[in-house]
Parts: C-alpha cells; sequence; structure tokens
C-alpha cells in the first residue's frame, strides 16, 4: 500500500522521462479536443522505471476509468470480452506483462484495438456461429518488460510505443527527495545523493533503499540521517558504491571466473549463478549493460574492460581481441 502513497499522481509530479511526458501532453489534449479516446499506448522498459505509474497518471488527467489486469490473469477469450464489454467510451483497460498474453486471447484483441469490434464464437459444431459485438472506444495500455516477446500484429496496433529510460542521478535524487517527504525522513548533506546514486537508476529501489535507511536510523534513535548511516545500510544491504548488488557482482564474476569473460548463453549463466533466467535477462542485465559493464553479442553475454576493473581484476590480453571478434 505504501507503492500506493509514494505514487505520484500526476505528470507534474512524474520525474524525468520528459520525452515521452511531453509526447503524451499532446496527444491526450490532441485526443480531448476531438472527444475521442486516446490511441492505444504501448510502455516498455525494466522493472520499477514508472510503467504502472504512468498509466494510472494518463487515466486520472483523460479523466478516465481504468480498469487494470495483467497477461497470465486473462485466461480465455471469454474473460477479456467481459472485460472489453465492460467499458464505457474512453475508458482505459491496463495490460500488464502483456507479453504474456495467450495466443487465442491476443488475436481476439486485433479487431478490439483496430475496428473496436469483437468477433465471437457462439456454440460448438455444427450449430456454431460468429457474432460480432461493438465496443465502445477504449484506450489499451499495455506495459511490458520484454518487448522483443510482442509479436508484431500486436506491437503495430499500438499508436504511441513508448520506451522508458534509467533516470539521470539528478532526477534519482528529485525521487529520493520526494519520497523522504512524503515519508517524513530528513536527510544530512549528501545523504539523499548517495541513495539516489546506489539505486540502479531505478525509481522503485529508491524508494526502497529510503525505506530501510529509516527503519535503520529508526533502531538506532537517529531523527536525521546522516551520510555514514546511509553507507552503513547500503553496505549492510551488499549495496556498492555504484548501486550494484550481490547477484550483480556474482553475475560479473561468474562471466570472468568461470567463462574467461565470456561470451556465455543465458541459460549457461543462468545455471551457473543459481538465477532464473528471466530475472537475469529482466532485471539484472538492463542495468549492467547499461552502466557499460556487459555486452550482448550474438554468441552470448561478455563482461568488458570495465567489469574487470570494477571486481579488481586484470583482463587477459586474449579477452580485447575477443570483444570485437
Ligand atoms: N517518474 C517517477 N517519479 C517519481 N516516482 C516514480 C516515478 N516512476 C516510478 N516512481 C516510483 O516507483 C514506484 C514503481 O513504479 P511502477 O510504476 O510501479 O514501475 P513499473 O510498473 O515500471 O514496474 C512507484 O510506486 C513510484 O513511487
Ligand atoms: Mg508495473
Amino acid at each position: 500500500m505504501l507503492e500506493a502513497t509514494l505514487r505520484p499522481s500526476s505528470l507534474s509530479e512524474y520525474i524525468g522521462q520528459s520525452t515521452i511526458k511531453g509526447h503524451l501532453i499532446v496527444y491526450m489534449e490532441a485526443a480531448k479536443k476531438r472527444n475521442e479516446a486516446l490511441g492505444h499506448v504501448l510502455l516498455h522498459g525494466p522493472p520499477g522505471l514508472g510503467k504502472t505509474t504512468l498509466a494510472h497518471i494518463v487515466a486520472k488527467e483523460m479523466q478516465a476509468q481504468i480498469r487494470i489486469t495483467a497477461g497470465p490473469a486473462i485466461e480465455k477469450p471469454g474473460d477479456l470480452a467481459s472485460l472489453l464489454t465492460n467499458l464505457q467510451k474512453g475508458d482505459l483497460l491496463f495490460i500488464d506483462e502483456i507479453h504474456r498474453l495467450r495466443p487465442q486471447v491476443e488475436e481476439m484483441l486485433y479487431s478490439a484495438m483496430e475496428d473496436h469490434c469483437l468477433d465471437l464464437v457462439i456454440g460448438k459444431g455444427p450449430s456454431a456461429r460468429s457474432m460480432r459485438i461493438d465496443l465502445q472506444p477504449f484506450t489499451l495500455i499495455g506495459a511490458t518488460t520484454k518487448v522483443a516477446s510482442i509479436s508484431a500484429p500486436l506491437r503495430d496496433r499500438f499508436i504511441h510505443n513508448f520506451k522508458l529510460s534509467f533516470y539521470t542521478d539528478p532526477e534519482m535524487q528529485l525521487i529520493v527527495e520526494r519520497t523522504a517527504g512524503i515519508l517524513n525522513v530528513a536527510f544530512d548533506t549528501g545523504a539523499a545523493f548517495r541513495i539516489a546514486t546506489s539505486a540502479r537508476a531505478t525509481p522503485r529501489i529508491a524508494n526502497r533503499l529510503v525505506r530501510a535507511i529509516r527503519d535503520f536510523a529508526q533502531v538506532n534513535d537517529e531523527s536525521l540521517i546522516s551520510l555514514g548511516r546511509v553507507d552503513k545500510t547500503l553496505n549492510e544491504l551488499g549495496i556498492d558504491s555504484d548501486g550494484l548488488d550481490r547477484t550483480d557482482r556474482i553475475v560479473l564474476q561468474t562471466i570472468i571466473e568461470k567463462f574467461a569473460g565470456g561470451p556465455v548463453g543465458l541459460s549457461t549463466l543462468a545455471a551457473s549463478t543459481g538465477e532464473e533466467e528471466e530475472s537475469l535477462e529482466d532485471v539484472y542485465e538492463p542495468y549492467l549493460l547499461q552502466c557499460g559493464y556487459l555486452q550482448r553479442t550474438p554468441k552470448g553475454r561478455m563482461v568488458t574492460e570495465r567489469a574487470y576493473q570494477k571486481m579488481n581484476m586484470k583482463m587477459p590480453a586474449n579477452a580485447q581481441g575477443k570483444m570485437f571478434a
């Protein structure tokens, strides 16, 4: 529930992602002027960057109702039909993890998105007949951490396609300060910035860190949170000065020590680190790539020279050549 309290409720409170915000403002205003539903929106990017938050904000700004569901939750075409037929004109349907829609459900979504209608087959066998149901104009907002897993026909039916990016340090600082304000936490000089730069450029992680640090400060009866308290807590949580956590470091170390720097395939890396392939790909890799510790090549994942420096290891002479092979 705290997640909901911390969630910005308007575009002006939503920090960063300025290109997306700028475009959304124009599209929303144009749709309102034409008295139409906003075109379907696809939001993609790593977890915790603000996709769900943005969907709620769009609903609020459009003064529309929002219905929330997730790809795996829609089991049968009939479930989708009942969601869609219950939408009023201009309503939003938010489908999280839209890359996990069942194929039959996805197919049904095509005509709903494009023509605002549903083709249903009623009954079975020789007496089966098809029926067309008209829908109210609505906006689909799809969110995904895996845009590459979305089929082309589905992707092409979204009018607006936004990729959320990692946040800059100054943006992260604003997010940390905003959260601290809501939670009544006071920071000493430098403390907010240290949290901001240790949160993998991800607002959800920043919020989690602020809460953890607040708890550590509370049990130590500190009302003003010092830089020292932040550092101690980060250390306690296994987060280093770049915001990498234990798993990040295990990934880099494994590639260096067990696979001579790579390339190594995703499934092999998952087996060697004991992590799920999915969480490696969706959660860990995007930030390691962003920081320049990791590279994706057609043959698999490789660490960069920066990763060797980070792990205090010497890069073997032949590794440099491999990288450009
Ligand atoms: N742009 C932002 N400005 C301020 N806080 C944000 C922003 N984006 C996300 N957050 C915070 O991070 C949390 C996680 O965001 P969420 O929308 O749930 O991410 P996602 O759906 O992409 O996984 C939110 O509850 C909110 O408090
Ligand atoms: Mg979400």
